[in-house]
């Protein structure tokens, strides 16, 4: 915010100088020429005649050299964009495939965390040791107190980071010796707040899939139970939505993004659920659809509602960036003051009797 009042404030002050002193020099010009043709006219130099069209063409010239003076303006501006624009191609993401990777081939058995630890500042840990192997078509859930470290677990897997000790594996082999490309082609994410960009809802989908074709693009919009809304369209699939999907429903920007997991049909799945209030009705569609995603893949959930933490496989209890407990609901509602106990009937039973 600084930044840029800083920036228009010297913009500002190097084109604002321009108009006044184009003015005066203009007017200083104008008296001089009149003062000089006055003096030729006396001397019989000049005829009047020609001295007032001279005048006039001099008038005449005045706008195109303010127009030019305008121009000079407009490209200072142009310049500016344009260095902002060469600092981001130049930017070097930090995180790039290894000159050795191999190309990831399927996922066939287990992903492992194998004594985890990450920061994202210096010496303020925020992953401890975390160890955990989810085998192949698992569903997990990701439950823990806010701030614990559970978008960041899941952040981890397609390398938005990377972790400072230990490894995370895939069917054995490091992450970190795979092709970052591959790597992230075999995951697929639905995120609190997805990106939807503008455009027509069919790109937004086609974008986890730009080779699928027309009739796994049909099946998917059924999967996601977005079929009726979309036949309420009057232009249907070819709908322009407006920026960043704002012309969609929470519930509806949730399914096309949905969607577009699906059709990418990667067999490992991402979600952070949700918080946001939906109505009921929708956020029963929203669930209907999320099954379906999840059918027959390896799930990653980060759980806000008990229906979800109840049909996952297994639950993993983030605290503090510690996996402190791990199992099955029935077996985690056991241990008397767990974790997971002490959750559960904080925030979901509740939920429960509200419901
Ligand atoms: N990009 C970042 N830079 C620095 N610190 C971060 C960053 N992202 C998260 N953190 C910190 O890391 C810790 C874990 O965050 P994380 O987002 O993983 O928590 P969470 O369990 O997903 O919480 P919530 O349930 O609220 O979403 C928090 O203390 C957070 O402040
Ligand atoms: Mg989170």
């Amino acid at each position: 915010m600084d930044e840029q009042f800083g920036l228009a404030m010297s913009l500002t002050k190097r084109v604002g100088w321009l108009s006044p002193v184009m003015y005066t020099i203009a007017a200083c010009g104008i008296a001089t020429v009149m003062a000089y043709g006055n003096h030729l006219i006396m001397a019989k130099e000049l005829t009047s005649g020609s001295f007032a069209a001279f005048v006039a063409s001099l008038l005449l010239l005045y706008k195109p050299t303010k127009t030019l003076g305008q121009t000079l303006a407009g490209i200072q501006y142009s310049f500016a964009a344009m260095s902002r624009t060469f600092e981001l191609f130049d930017l070097v993401p930090e995180i790039k495939s290894d000159p050795n990777a191999v190309k990831m081939q399927g996922f066939k058995e287990k992903i492992e965390f194998k004594n985890v630890c990450f920061e994202y500042v210096e010496d303020l840990p925020v992953l401890k040791n975390v160890s955990l192997t989810i085998p192949k078509n698992e569903t997990l859930a990701l439950v823990g107190n806010s701030g614990g470290g559970k978008s960041t677990v899941v952040n981890l897997i397609p390398r938005f980071y990377d972790v400072k000790s230990g490894s995370i594996e895939i069917d054995g082999i490091d992450i970190r010796k795979l092709e970052l490309r591959s790597l992230r082609d075999n995951i697929s994410f639905v995120f609190q707040d997805n990106f939807l960009f503008s455009g027509t809802i069919r790109d937004n989908i086609l974008m986890g899939n730009p080779n699928a074709n027309e009739s796994e693009l049909e099946k998917v919009v059924t999967m996601a139970h977005l079929d009726e809304f979309i036949d309420t369209l009057e232009l249907g699939l070819d709908t322009v939505i407006g920026e960043r999907g704002s012309s969609l429903s929470g519930g509806q920007r949730q399914r096309v993004a949905i969607a577009r997991a699906m059709i990418k049909n990667a067999p490992i799945v991402i979600l952070d659920e949700a918080t946001s209030a939906l109505d009921n009705k929708s956020e029963a569609i929203v669930q209907m659809a999320l099954d379906n995603l999840m059918q027959n893949k390896t799930v990653f959930v980060i759980a806000h509602r008990l229906s979800t933490i109840q049909n996952a496989d297994r639950i993993a209890v983030i605290n503090e960036g510690e996996l402190v407990e791990l199992g099955t609901h029935n077996e985690l509602i056991k241990i008397e003051n767990g974790k997971y106990k002490h959750l559960y009937e904080m925030q979901f039973s509740k939920a429960e009797v509200t419901a």
